[in-house]
This record gives C-alpha cells, structure tokens and sequence, in this order.
C-alpha cells in the first residue's frame, strides 16, 4: 500500500483518537474515555447498520433484533439522527433511498425538498440582477419544502412490517431523556452559536450561556412533542396541524414563502433507479432529481477498459484518468441535469457507454485538459458543509442505503420555534443565475433553475452494487459536489484496487468537478513526488479538509457482512 496512504491513516486516526477517545475538558480534568462505544469496523453473521451517530446505529439495530425489517430500521435511524446528529440529520430536510430487496427487486424513493408555490427564477436576485449575498443560504426564504417525512412514511406504509410509532419511539425517547454531546457536536454547536441567534430569537434546544462541550446533555422537548404527533398521526402529524402552524408561522417571521398548501401537498415520489454495469458488477443508484446516479455512470463508463488495477491505488495514472472523467461528467452536470418533472434530462444517452466513449475520444494520458476547453457534450441524438448517510442490511438480505439532507451544517440556521428542528437551506442547490456558483462551487443553468414545486438538483448518491445476482455492498456519503466522486473512489477502491472495506473508506481521497479546474486532495494525502508528477501532467493538486464522511457495507466472500463507519465523524457500525 501505498506509504503516504499509511502515514494518512495514521495521522487521521490519531486526529480521531484527539477528539473521540482522550480530549481533555477546558478544565483540565483527566482524559475521558469515549462517550460512546463507537465501531468503525464491524463483521457480522446476518444484519448491519452503519450512521454517523453511535445512538442512530443502535436504534436501528434494536429495530432489528425486534424482527423489523431493512426499511423498518431505516425509519428508526432516520428520526433517531434528527435527534442525535442535528447538523445533518433531520424532519426539517429531505433525502434519497435506494431499496434492493432480498429477491433483487430494486426501487428508489425520491423524497427531496421541493420549491415553495411562491418561488421564483429570481428569488435570490437583486433588482440589479445580482444574488443576494446568503439569501438561498440562512433564514426563512433558503428553505424547501421538506420531504424527510413523507419519505419515511412512504416507504413504511410501501414495505415496513413493525408497527410506525414503535420505529418513532426511540427518538422520541433520545429527544426526552436527553442525548451527551460528542466532542465534534459541542465544536460544530459552539461554531454556529452566533448564526443560532441570530436567526432564533426565542428559546431553543441549542443556545446557551456556556458553550457546549463533550458530555453535556441536549434535551430537544420541542422536538420530542413534533415527533410525538409523527407517531401518532404520521405523515398528518408533520404536515398538517399543529406542526405545520408551527412551521408557517417560522417562515412569516421574515421572508418564508412556505405555506400550508405547500406541506399538505408534498409528495414522494418513487422513481425506477440508474442502473448499469462496471466490470461485473451492477450499479443500483439514484436518478434526477441527484446528479449522483447519472454522474456515476459517466465516470464508470468513462474509466472501464483501462488497466487501473495495474496502475495501482492512487497512482498518478490512475487520478489523472479520474480527473479526466469527472471534468466531463461535472461539465454535463452543469448543463444537463435537473428535476426530471421539469426538465427533459437525457437519461438514457448520458448513462450510454457510446456516449461515454465519445466523451473520452480527446482524452490523453499524457496531459490534463484545461477545463476552459471542454464543454458540456452533447448526449441528445443528431436531430436533436452538511449531510448524512446511512445503511441497513437485514437478516432476510433486504437492504438500504439512504443519504439525507438540510444542505449545509444546520441547514438555513433557522430551528422552528416550538417544533425545535431545523429548516433546510436546500434552495442554494439550484442555480440561482447561470454562471454564479453555488456554496459547493457548482454551475447550473436551464435544467436547474428556480421553478414553483421544482426539486433542486443533489449530488447526494445513495447506491448498492449486486455482483452475480446478490447484494454487494451499500455505500455514501455527504460532502456537496464531492458525493459523486467520493462514492465513485470508495466503489473502485473495492473493486479495482482490491482494497479491504475498511482501507477502500478511510484512506485518503481526492476530488475534481470540471470547474473550478483544482484537483482537491485530503491535507498530507498525496507525496511530495506524486504531486509533482500530478503537475507535470497539468493538474492543479491544492488540499482541502475532508472530503466526505463513508458509511459502507460490503458482503464477504463467505457471506458474512463487513460494516465500515468512517474515521472523518462520530460514524458507527453495529451488526449481529
Ligand atoms: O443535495 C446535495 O447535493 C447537497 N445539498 C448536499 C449537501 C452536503 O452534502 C453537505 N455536506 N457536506
């Protein structure tokens, strides 16, 4: 393996120790164990969960053992997320789910926040034609209309054998009693505390006289009573009623356009997945309104046929090939993609193996292709920092990889008063003027503008590779842009560079999405002579904090389950 890699590992699982298992209090006192026992790496007989919260994995094992299915434990990590993980885990956001059922039947359920009635192309514009500053980013106007509800109540009612208020009990449970923060929770509370206030006036969970640190207690009674009506009532208990006056009555604060009609009529919706092959193994993963499936597919289409295997991990051959592909998937992304209700997204030519060929004829293996001269392709015929991801493996072999959403940490900042959640900024995803990148540094243009009840373009790639007509692995990430290539390097990791789970989600990554025209790599990931010989390719290499947080599972050859949490967060994974 490579050395540098090594040296990675270590630095990042000393990083992880500093924070998770020794961090002293301000006060001096002796090092403290871990709150939480938190497994990175766990190898299981039948069944496995995998979530950034110790306390989300837990609830969805219990679900388990209690003979719930892969769909039931889903709903009970969800909601035990937005209550333990608030950055990212949510009722206020939405999210995708990919679905492989023990026979291979697959589904996807699309419960992505959609834009308000009252939204419009130019929103975020001033009456000069310039964005707002932060607009589509914090307060009441970022926020779509959420769909994280409808999702979980649409997929218990569509596959879910428990009963619902025993899959929204534990987090009703966590939310009362109260959960102890990790070390990274009270930094992230701590960091935003000024945002907190400023866009919440009234008393809330997360605003307090002391900052936070590890081990203080986050009792969310606001949040236990809007779940209790969840439980009671389901969808209605969400979306109508005394949550739903809650949630208008937020947005009439200021400048929210969500209205009553809005909640009511949210819909999920199910949609029939991107599927393709990459050596064998078959693909599983999710369609417009994400980016992720189609952007997969250009990029396993586009790299399949050269000898990565022999070009090894990382090699300068092997990443100058990714670049090359991801600066042409970025680039149709920019272009091409948006909610399919809306936009007619040439699925089937993007996801070709022609059209990727094609794409490639002016690749060269010898030198970069400045971004400034390639475009987006042309796939129709002649005539013409934050977010989550989790997975469940049941005993039966059903399983499920789910990323979810409120966009950025703590999404617009804004905790519904009385409902103690916070509200999505998911608004920023879609092209607010063409040309004016988003906070993730993406274009858009025709296919992802602003429109009444749009979804928003996602990056988010939920995805389950089958090899030989059986589960394979799940796999996801949050990370903005770097989703896509994120969950792309974790799958080739495995299947090209014949890396253990565990290595192919904690080493190093690196990222590139056309433009800006930098290849991104994790700080003390590539070597000095990799670098130089990146640059002599006419790469950019420039490194940046983390990219992406992985939660996988892959199936052993003997059968067996290998769950993997990564080191960048709190993740866990709990098996039996
Ligand atoms: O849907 C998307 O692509 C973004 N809203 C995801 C945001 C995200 O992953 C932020 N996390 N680091």
């Amino acid at each position: 393996m490579h050395t540098f890699a090594n040296k990675f590992l270590i630095f990042f699982s000393l990083i992880f120790c500093f924070y998770a298992c020794t961090e002293p209090t301000p006060n001096k006192e002796a090092p403290q164990a871990s709150i939480f026992d938190i497994t990175k790496q766990k190898i299981s007989d039948s069944a496995m969960v995998v979530s950034a919260h110790p306390l989300a994995t837990q609830a969805g094992i219990e679900i388990l053992q209690k003979g719930g299915n892969a769909i039931d434990a889903m709903v009970a990590v969800h909601f035990a997320l937005a209550v333990a993980y608030p950055r990212a885990g949510n009722i206020g956001g939405g999210g995708f789910m990919v679905y492989r059922d023990k026979d291979g039947s697959v589904n996807t359920l699309d419960f992505r926040e959609k834009a308000p009635t009252n939204a419009h192309r130019d929103m975020y514009l001033d009456s000069l034609g310039k964005i707002v500053d932060s607009l589509s980013l914090t307060g009441h106007l970022a926020s779509g209309v959420p769909g994280s509800v409808e999702g979980m109540y649409a997929a218990h009612q569509q596959y879910g054998k428990l009963a619902w208020e025993l899959l929204v009990q534990p987090a009703i449970d966590l939310a009362n009693e109260g959960i102890k923060v990790t070390e990274r929770e009270a930094v992230a509370y701590n960091e935003h505390m000024r945002l907190f206030k400023q866009f919440n006036t009234h008393k809330n969970a997360f605003v307090k006289e002391q900052p936070w640190k590890k081990g203080d207690l986050l009792i969310q009674k606001d949040l236990a009573n809007v779940l209790l009506r969840i439980r009671d009532k389901g969808r209605a208990g969400f979306y109508e009623g005394e949550t739903a006056d809650l949630i208008v009555r937020e947005m009439q604060k200021t400048q929210g356009i969500i209205s009553h009609e809005d909640l009511k009529n949210y819909n999920a919706v199910w949609r029939a997945p991107i599927q393709f092959e990459y050596k064998g193994y078959k693909m599983i993963s999710m369609p417009p309104p994400s980016s992720g499936g189609i952007c997969l597919a250009e990029l396993f289409n586009m790299v399949e046929g050269q000898p990565m295997e022999a070009w090894g991990f990382q090699s300068a051959q092997s990443i100058h090939l990714f670049t090359e592909a991801a600066r042409r998937a970025y680039a149709d992304r920019t272009e091409h993609l948006g909610d399919l209700d809306f936009y007619p997204v040439p699925v089937q030519q993007l996801t070709s193996q022609a059209y990727a060929d094609m794409r490639m004829q002016d690749y060269v293996d010898s030198i970069a292709t400045p971004s400034d001269s390639i475009s987006h392709g042309n796939p129709y015929p002649k005539e013409s920092e934050q977010t989550t991801h989790y997975c469940v493996v049941d005993a039966e072999g059903n399983a499920i990889s789910v990323t979810t959403t409120i966009n950025s940490n703590f999404g617009s900042k804004v905790i519904v008063e009385q409902g103690g959640f916070f509200m999505n900024n998911e608004m920023d995803d879609f092209s607010a003027k063409p040309g004016v990148p988003n906070q993730f540094g993406l274009l858009g243009n025709e296919a992802n503008a602003i429109a009444p009840h749009k979804r928003m373009l996602s990056s988010m790639t939920p995805t389950i590779v089958e090899k030989d007509g059986q589960f394979f692995m799940a796999v996801g990430s949050p990370g903005g842009s770097k989703i896509i290539t994120t969950v792309f390097q974790v799958i080739t990791n495995v299947i090209d560079f014949k890396l253990p789970l565990k290595d192919a989600v904690h080493l190093p990554r690196f990222h590139f999405q056309w433009l800006p025209d930098l290849l991104y790599h994790e700080e003390g990931a590539f070597s000095d002579e990799l670098l130089e010989e990146l640059k002599a390719l006419g790469h950019t290499p420039q490194s940046r904090a983390p990219i992406g947080q992985v939660e996988a599972v892959l199936r052993l050859p003997n059968g067996q389950l290998e769950g993997v949490g990564d080191i960048r967060g709190d993740d866990d994974a709990k098996g039996f």
